[in-house]
């Protein structure tokens, strides 16, 4: 009686250990084989991945090197940061959604990208991207104007690539678009910003003075030489100027220290420079 209680008790224990053992192996899977659904929600913005071949065109607008520090805002399955490591660049997703984050970071290790693509789980409006040379993201166009002031904040030169939304007013420096044989459905345009040097204000010159107004990349103002005033027009890229003032056309680079660069018009080509005269306009 006792040995039979004791074979069917240890049966039972057999049968609870086996069904909680088959309970367990089903659970591990399922936690290790996350999949996330298209359209799933995120905190500000839902997920859809941005296709490939888009993916691709976005690093190439960019002109991503493995020079370049690439960080994607919101990162999902980690597809741009994975793409931009396999090009040599350093580069950083940033998911507030802990088990895209943990997705990510397996997708990165399966293609031995594990050291230069790296993502944390955090909130984009909380974290400090100001060292990315290169910002990627597929958001909202809400959320890009508010990010517009940080981004606007950024080194010069930095490159922004937003798939699909724009930045307001703020015009894009250029776009790419993926066609449906290259395996893009939808969201399939992309838009590219370089951060412009702050140039508006006063600026005095050997010859004369320049007066700047920036609106975001455009500039327009008025050149004063030799008692003479002409209106100029011209755009900046990162810390690059460019402008014309009636038949003359200036290009430079602005530093620190001023603007120095060269000259065309018709009586030849010089080199031109300024500094700074006034407070630099906000
Ligand atoms: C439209 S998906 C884009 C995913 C990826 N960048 C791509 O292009 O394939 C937006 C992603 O942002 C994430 N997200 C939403 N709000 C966020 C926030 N405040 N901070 C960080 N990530 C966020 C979502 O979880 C989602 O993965």
């Amino acid at each position: 009686m006792m040995a039979s209680h004791f074979v069917r008790r240890s049966f039972l224990a057999l049968c609870i250990s086996l069904l909680s053992g088959a309970a367990f192996a089903q659970d591990k899977p399922a936690s290790t084989a996350y999949e996330p659904e298209v359209g799933q929600s995120g905190k500000d913005v839902v997920w859809v991945p941005t296709p490939q071949s888009l993916v691709d065109k976005m690093l190439d607008i960019a002109k991503v090197t493995p020079a370049d520090y690439v960080i994607d805002l919101g990162s999902g399955d980690g597809r741009t940061v994975i793409t931009a490591a396999k090009r040599g660049a350093r580069a950083l997703g940033i998911e507030y959604n802990p088990d895209m984050v943990a997705l990510s970071q397996r997708n990165a290790a399966a293609e031995g990208m594990g050291e230069k693509a790296t993502f944390m789980k955090a909130d984009l409006f909380e974290t400090d991207f100001s060292q990315a040379t290169v910002i990627t993201m597929f958001l909202l166009p809400d959320i890009n104007l508010k990010l517009r002031p940080k981004i606007l904040g950024l080194k010069p030169g930095t490159r922004i690539v937003s798939n699909s939304f724009t930045m307001g007013e703020w015009e894009h420096d250029r776009s790419v678009q993926a066609t449906e044989k290259e395996g893009c459905q939808s969201y399939c345009s992309a838009y590219l910003w370089i951060v412009p040097a702050k140039v508006g204000g006063a600026w005095k010159l050997p010859e004369g003075e320049l007066t700047i107004k920036q609106t975001f990349q455009m500039i327009t103002g008025t050149l004063k030489t030799g008692g003479k005033s002409t209106s100029i027009k011209g755009r900046m890229s990162g810390d690059h100027i460019s402008f014309k003032a009636g038949d003359a056309e200036y290009r430079g680079r602005v530093s620190a220290s001023g603007i120095k660069g060269t000259v065309k018009s018709q009586g030849g080509t010089g080199d031109w420079s300024a500094t700074r005269s006034g407070k630099a306009a906000s």
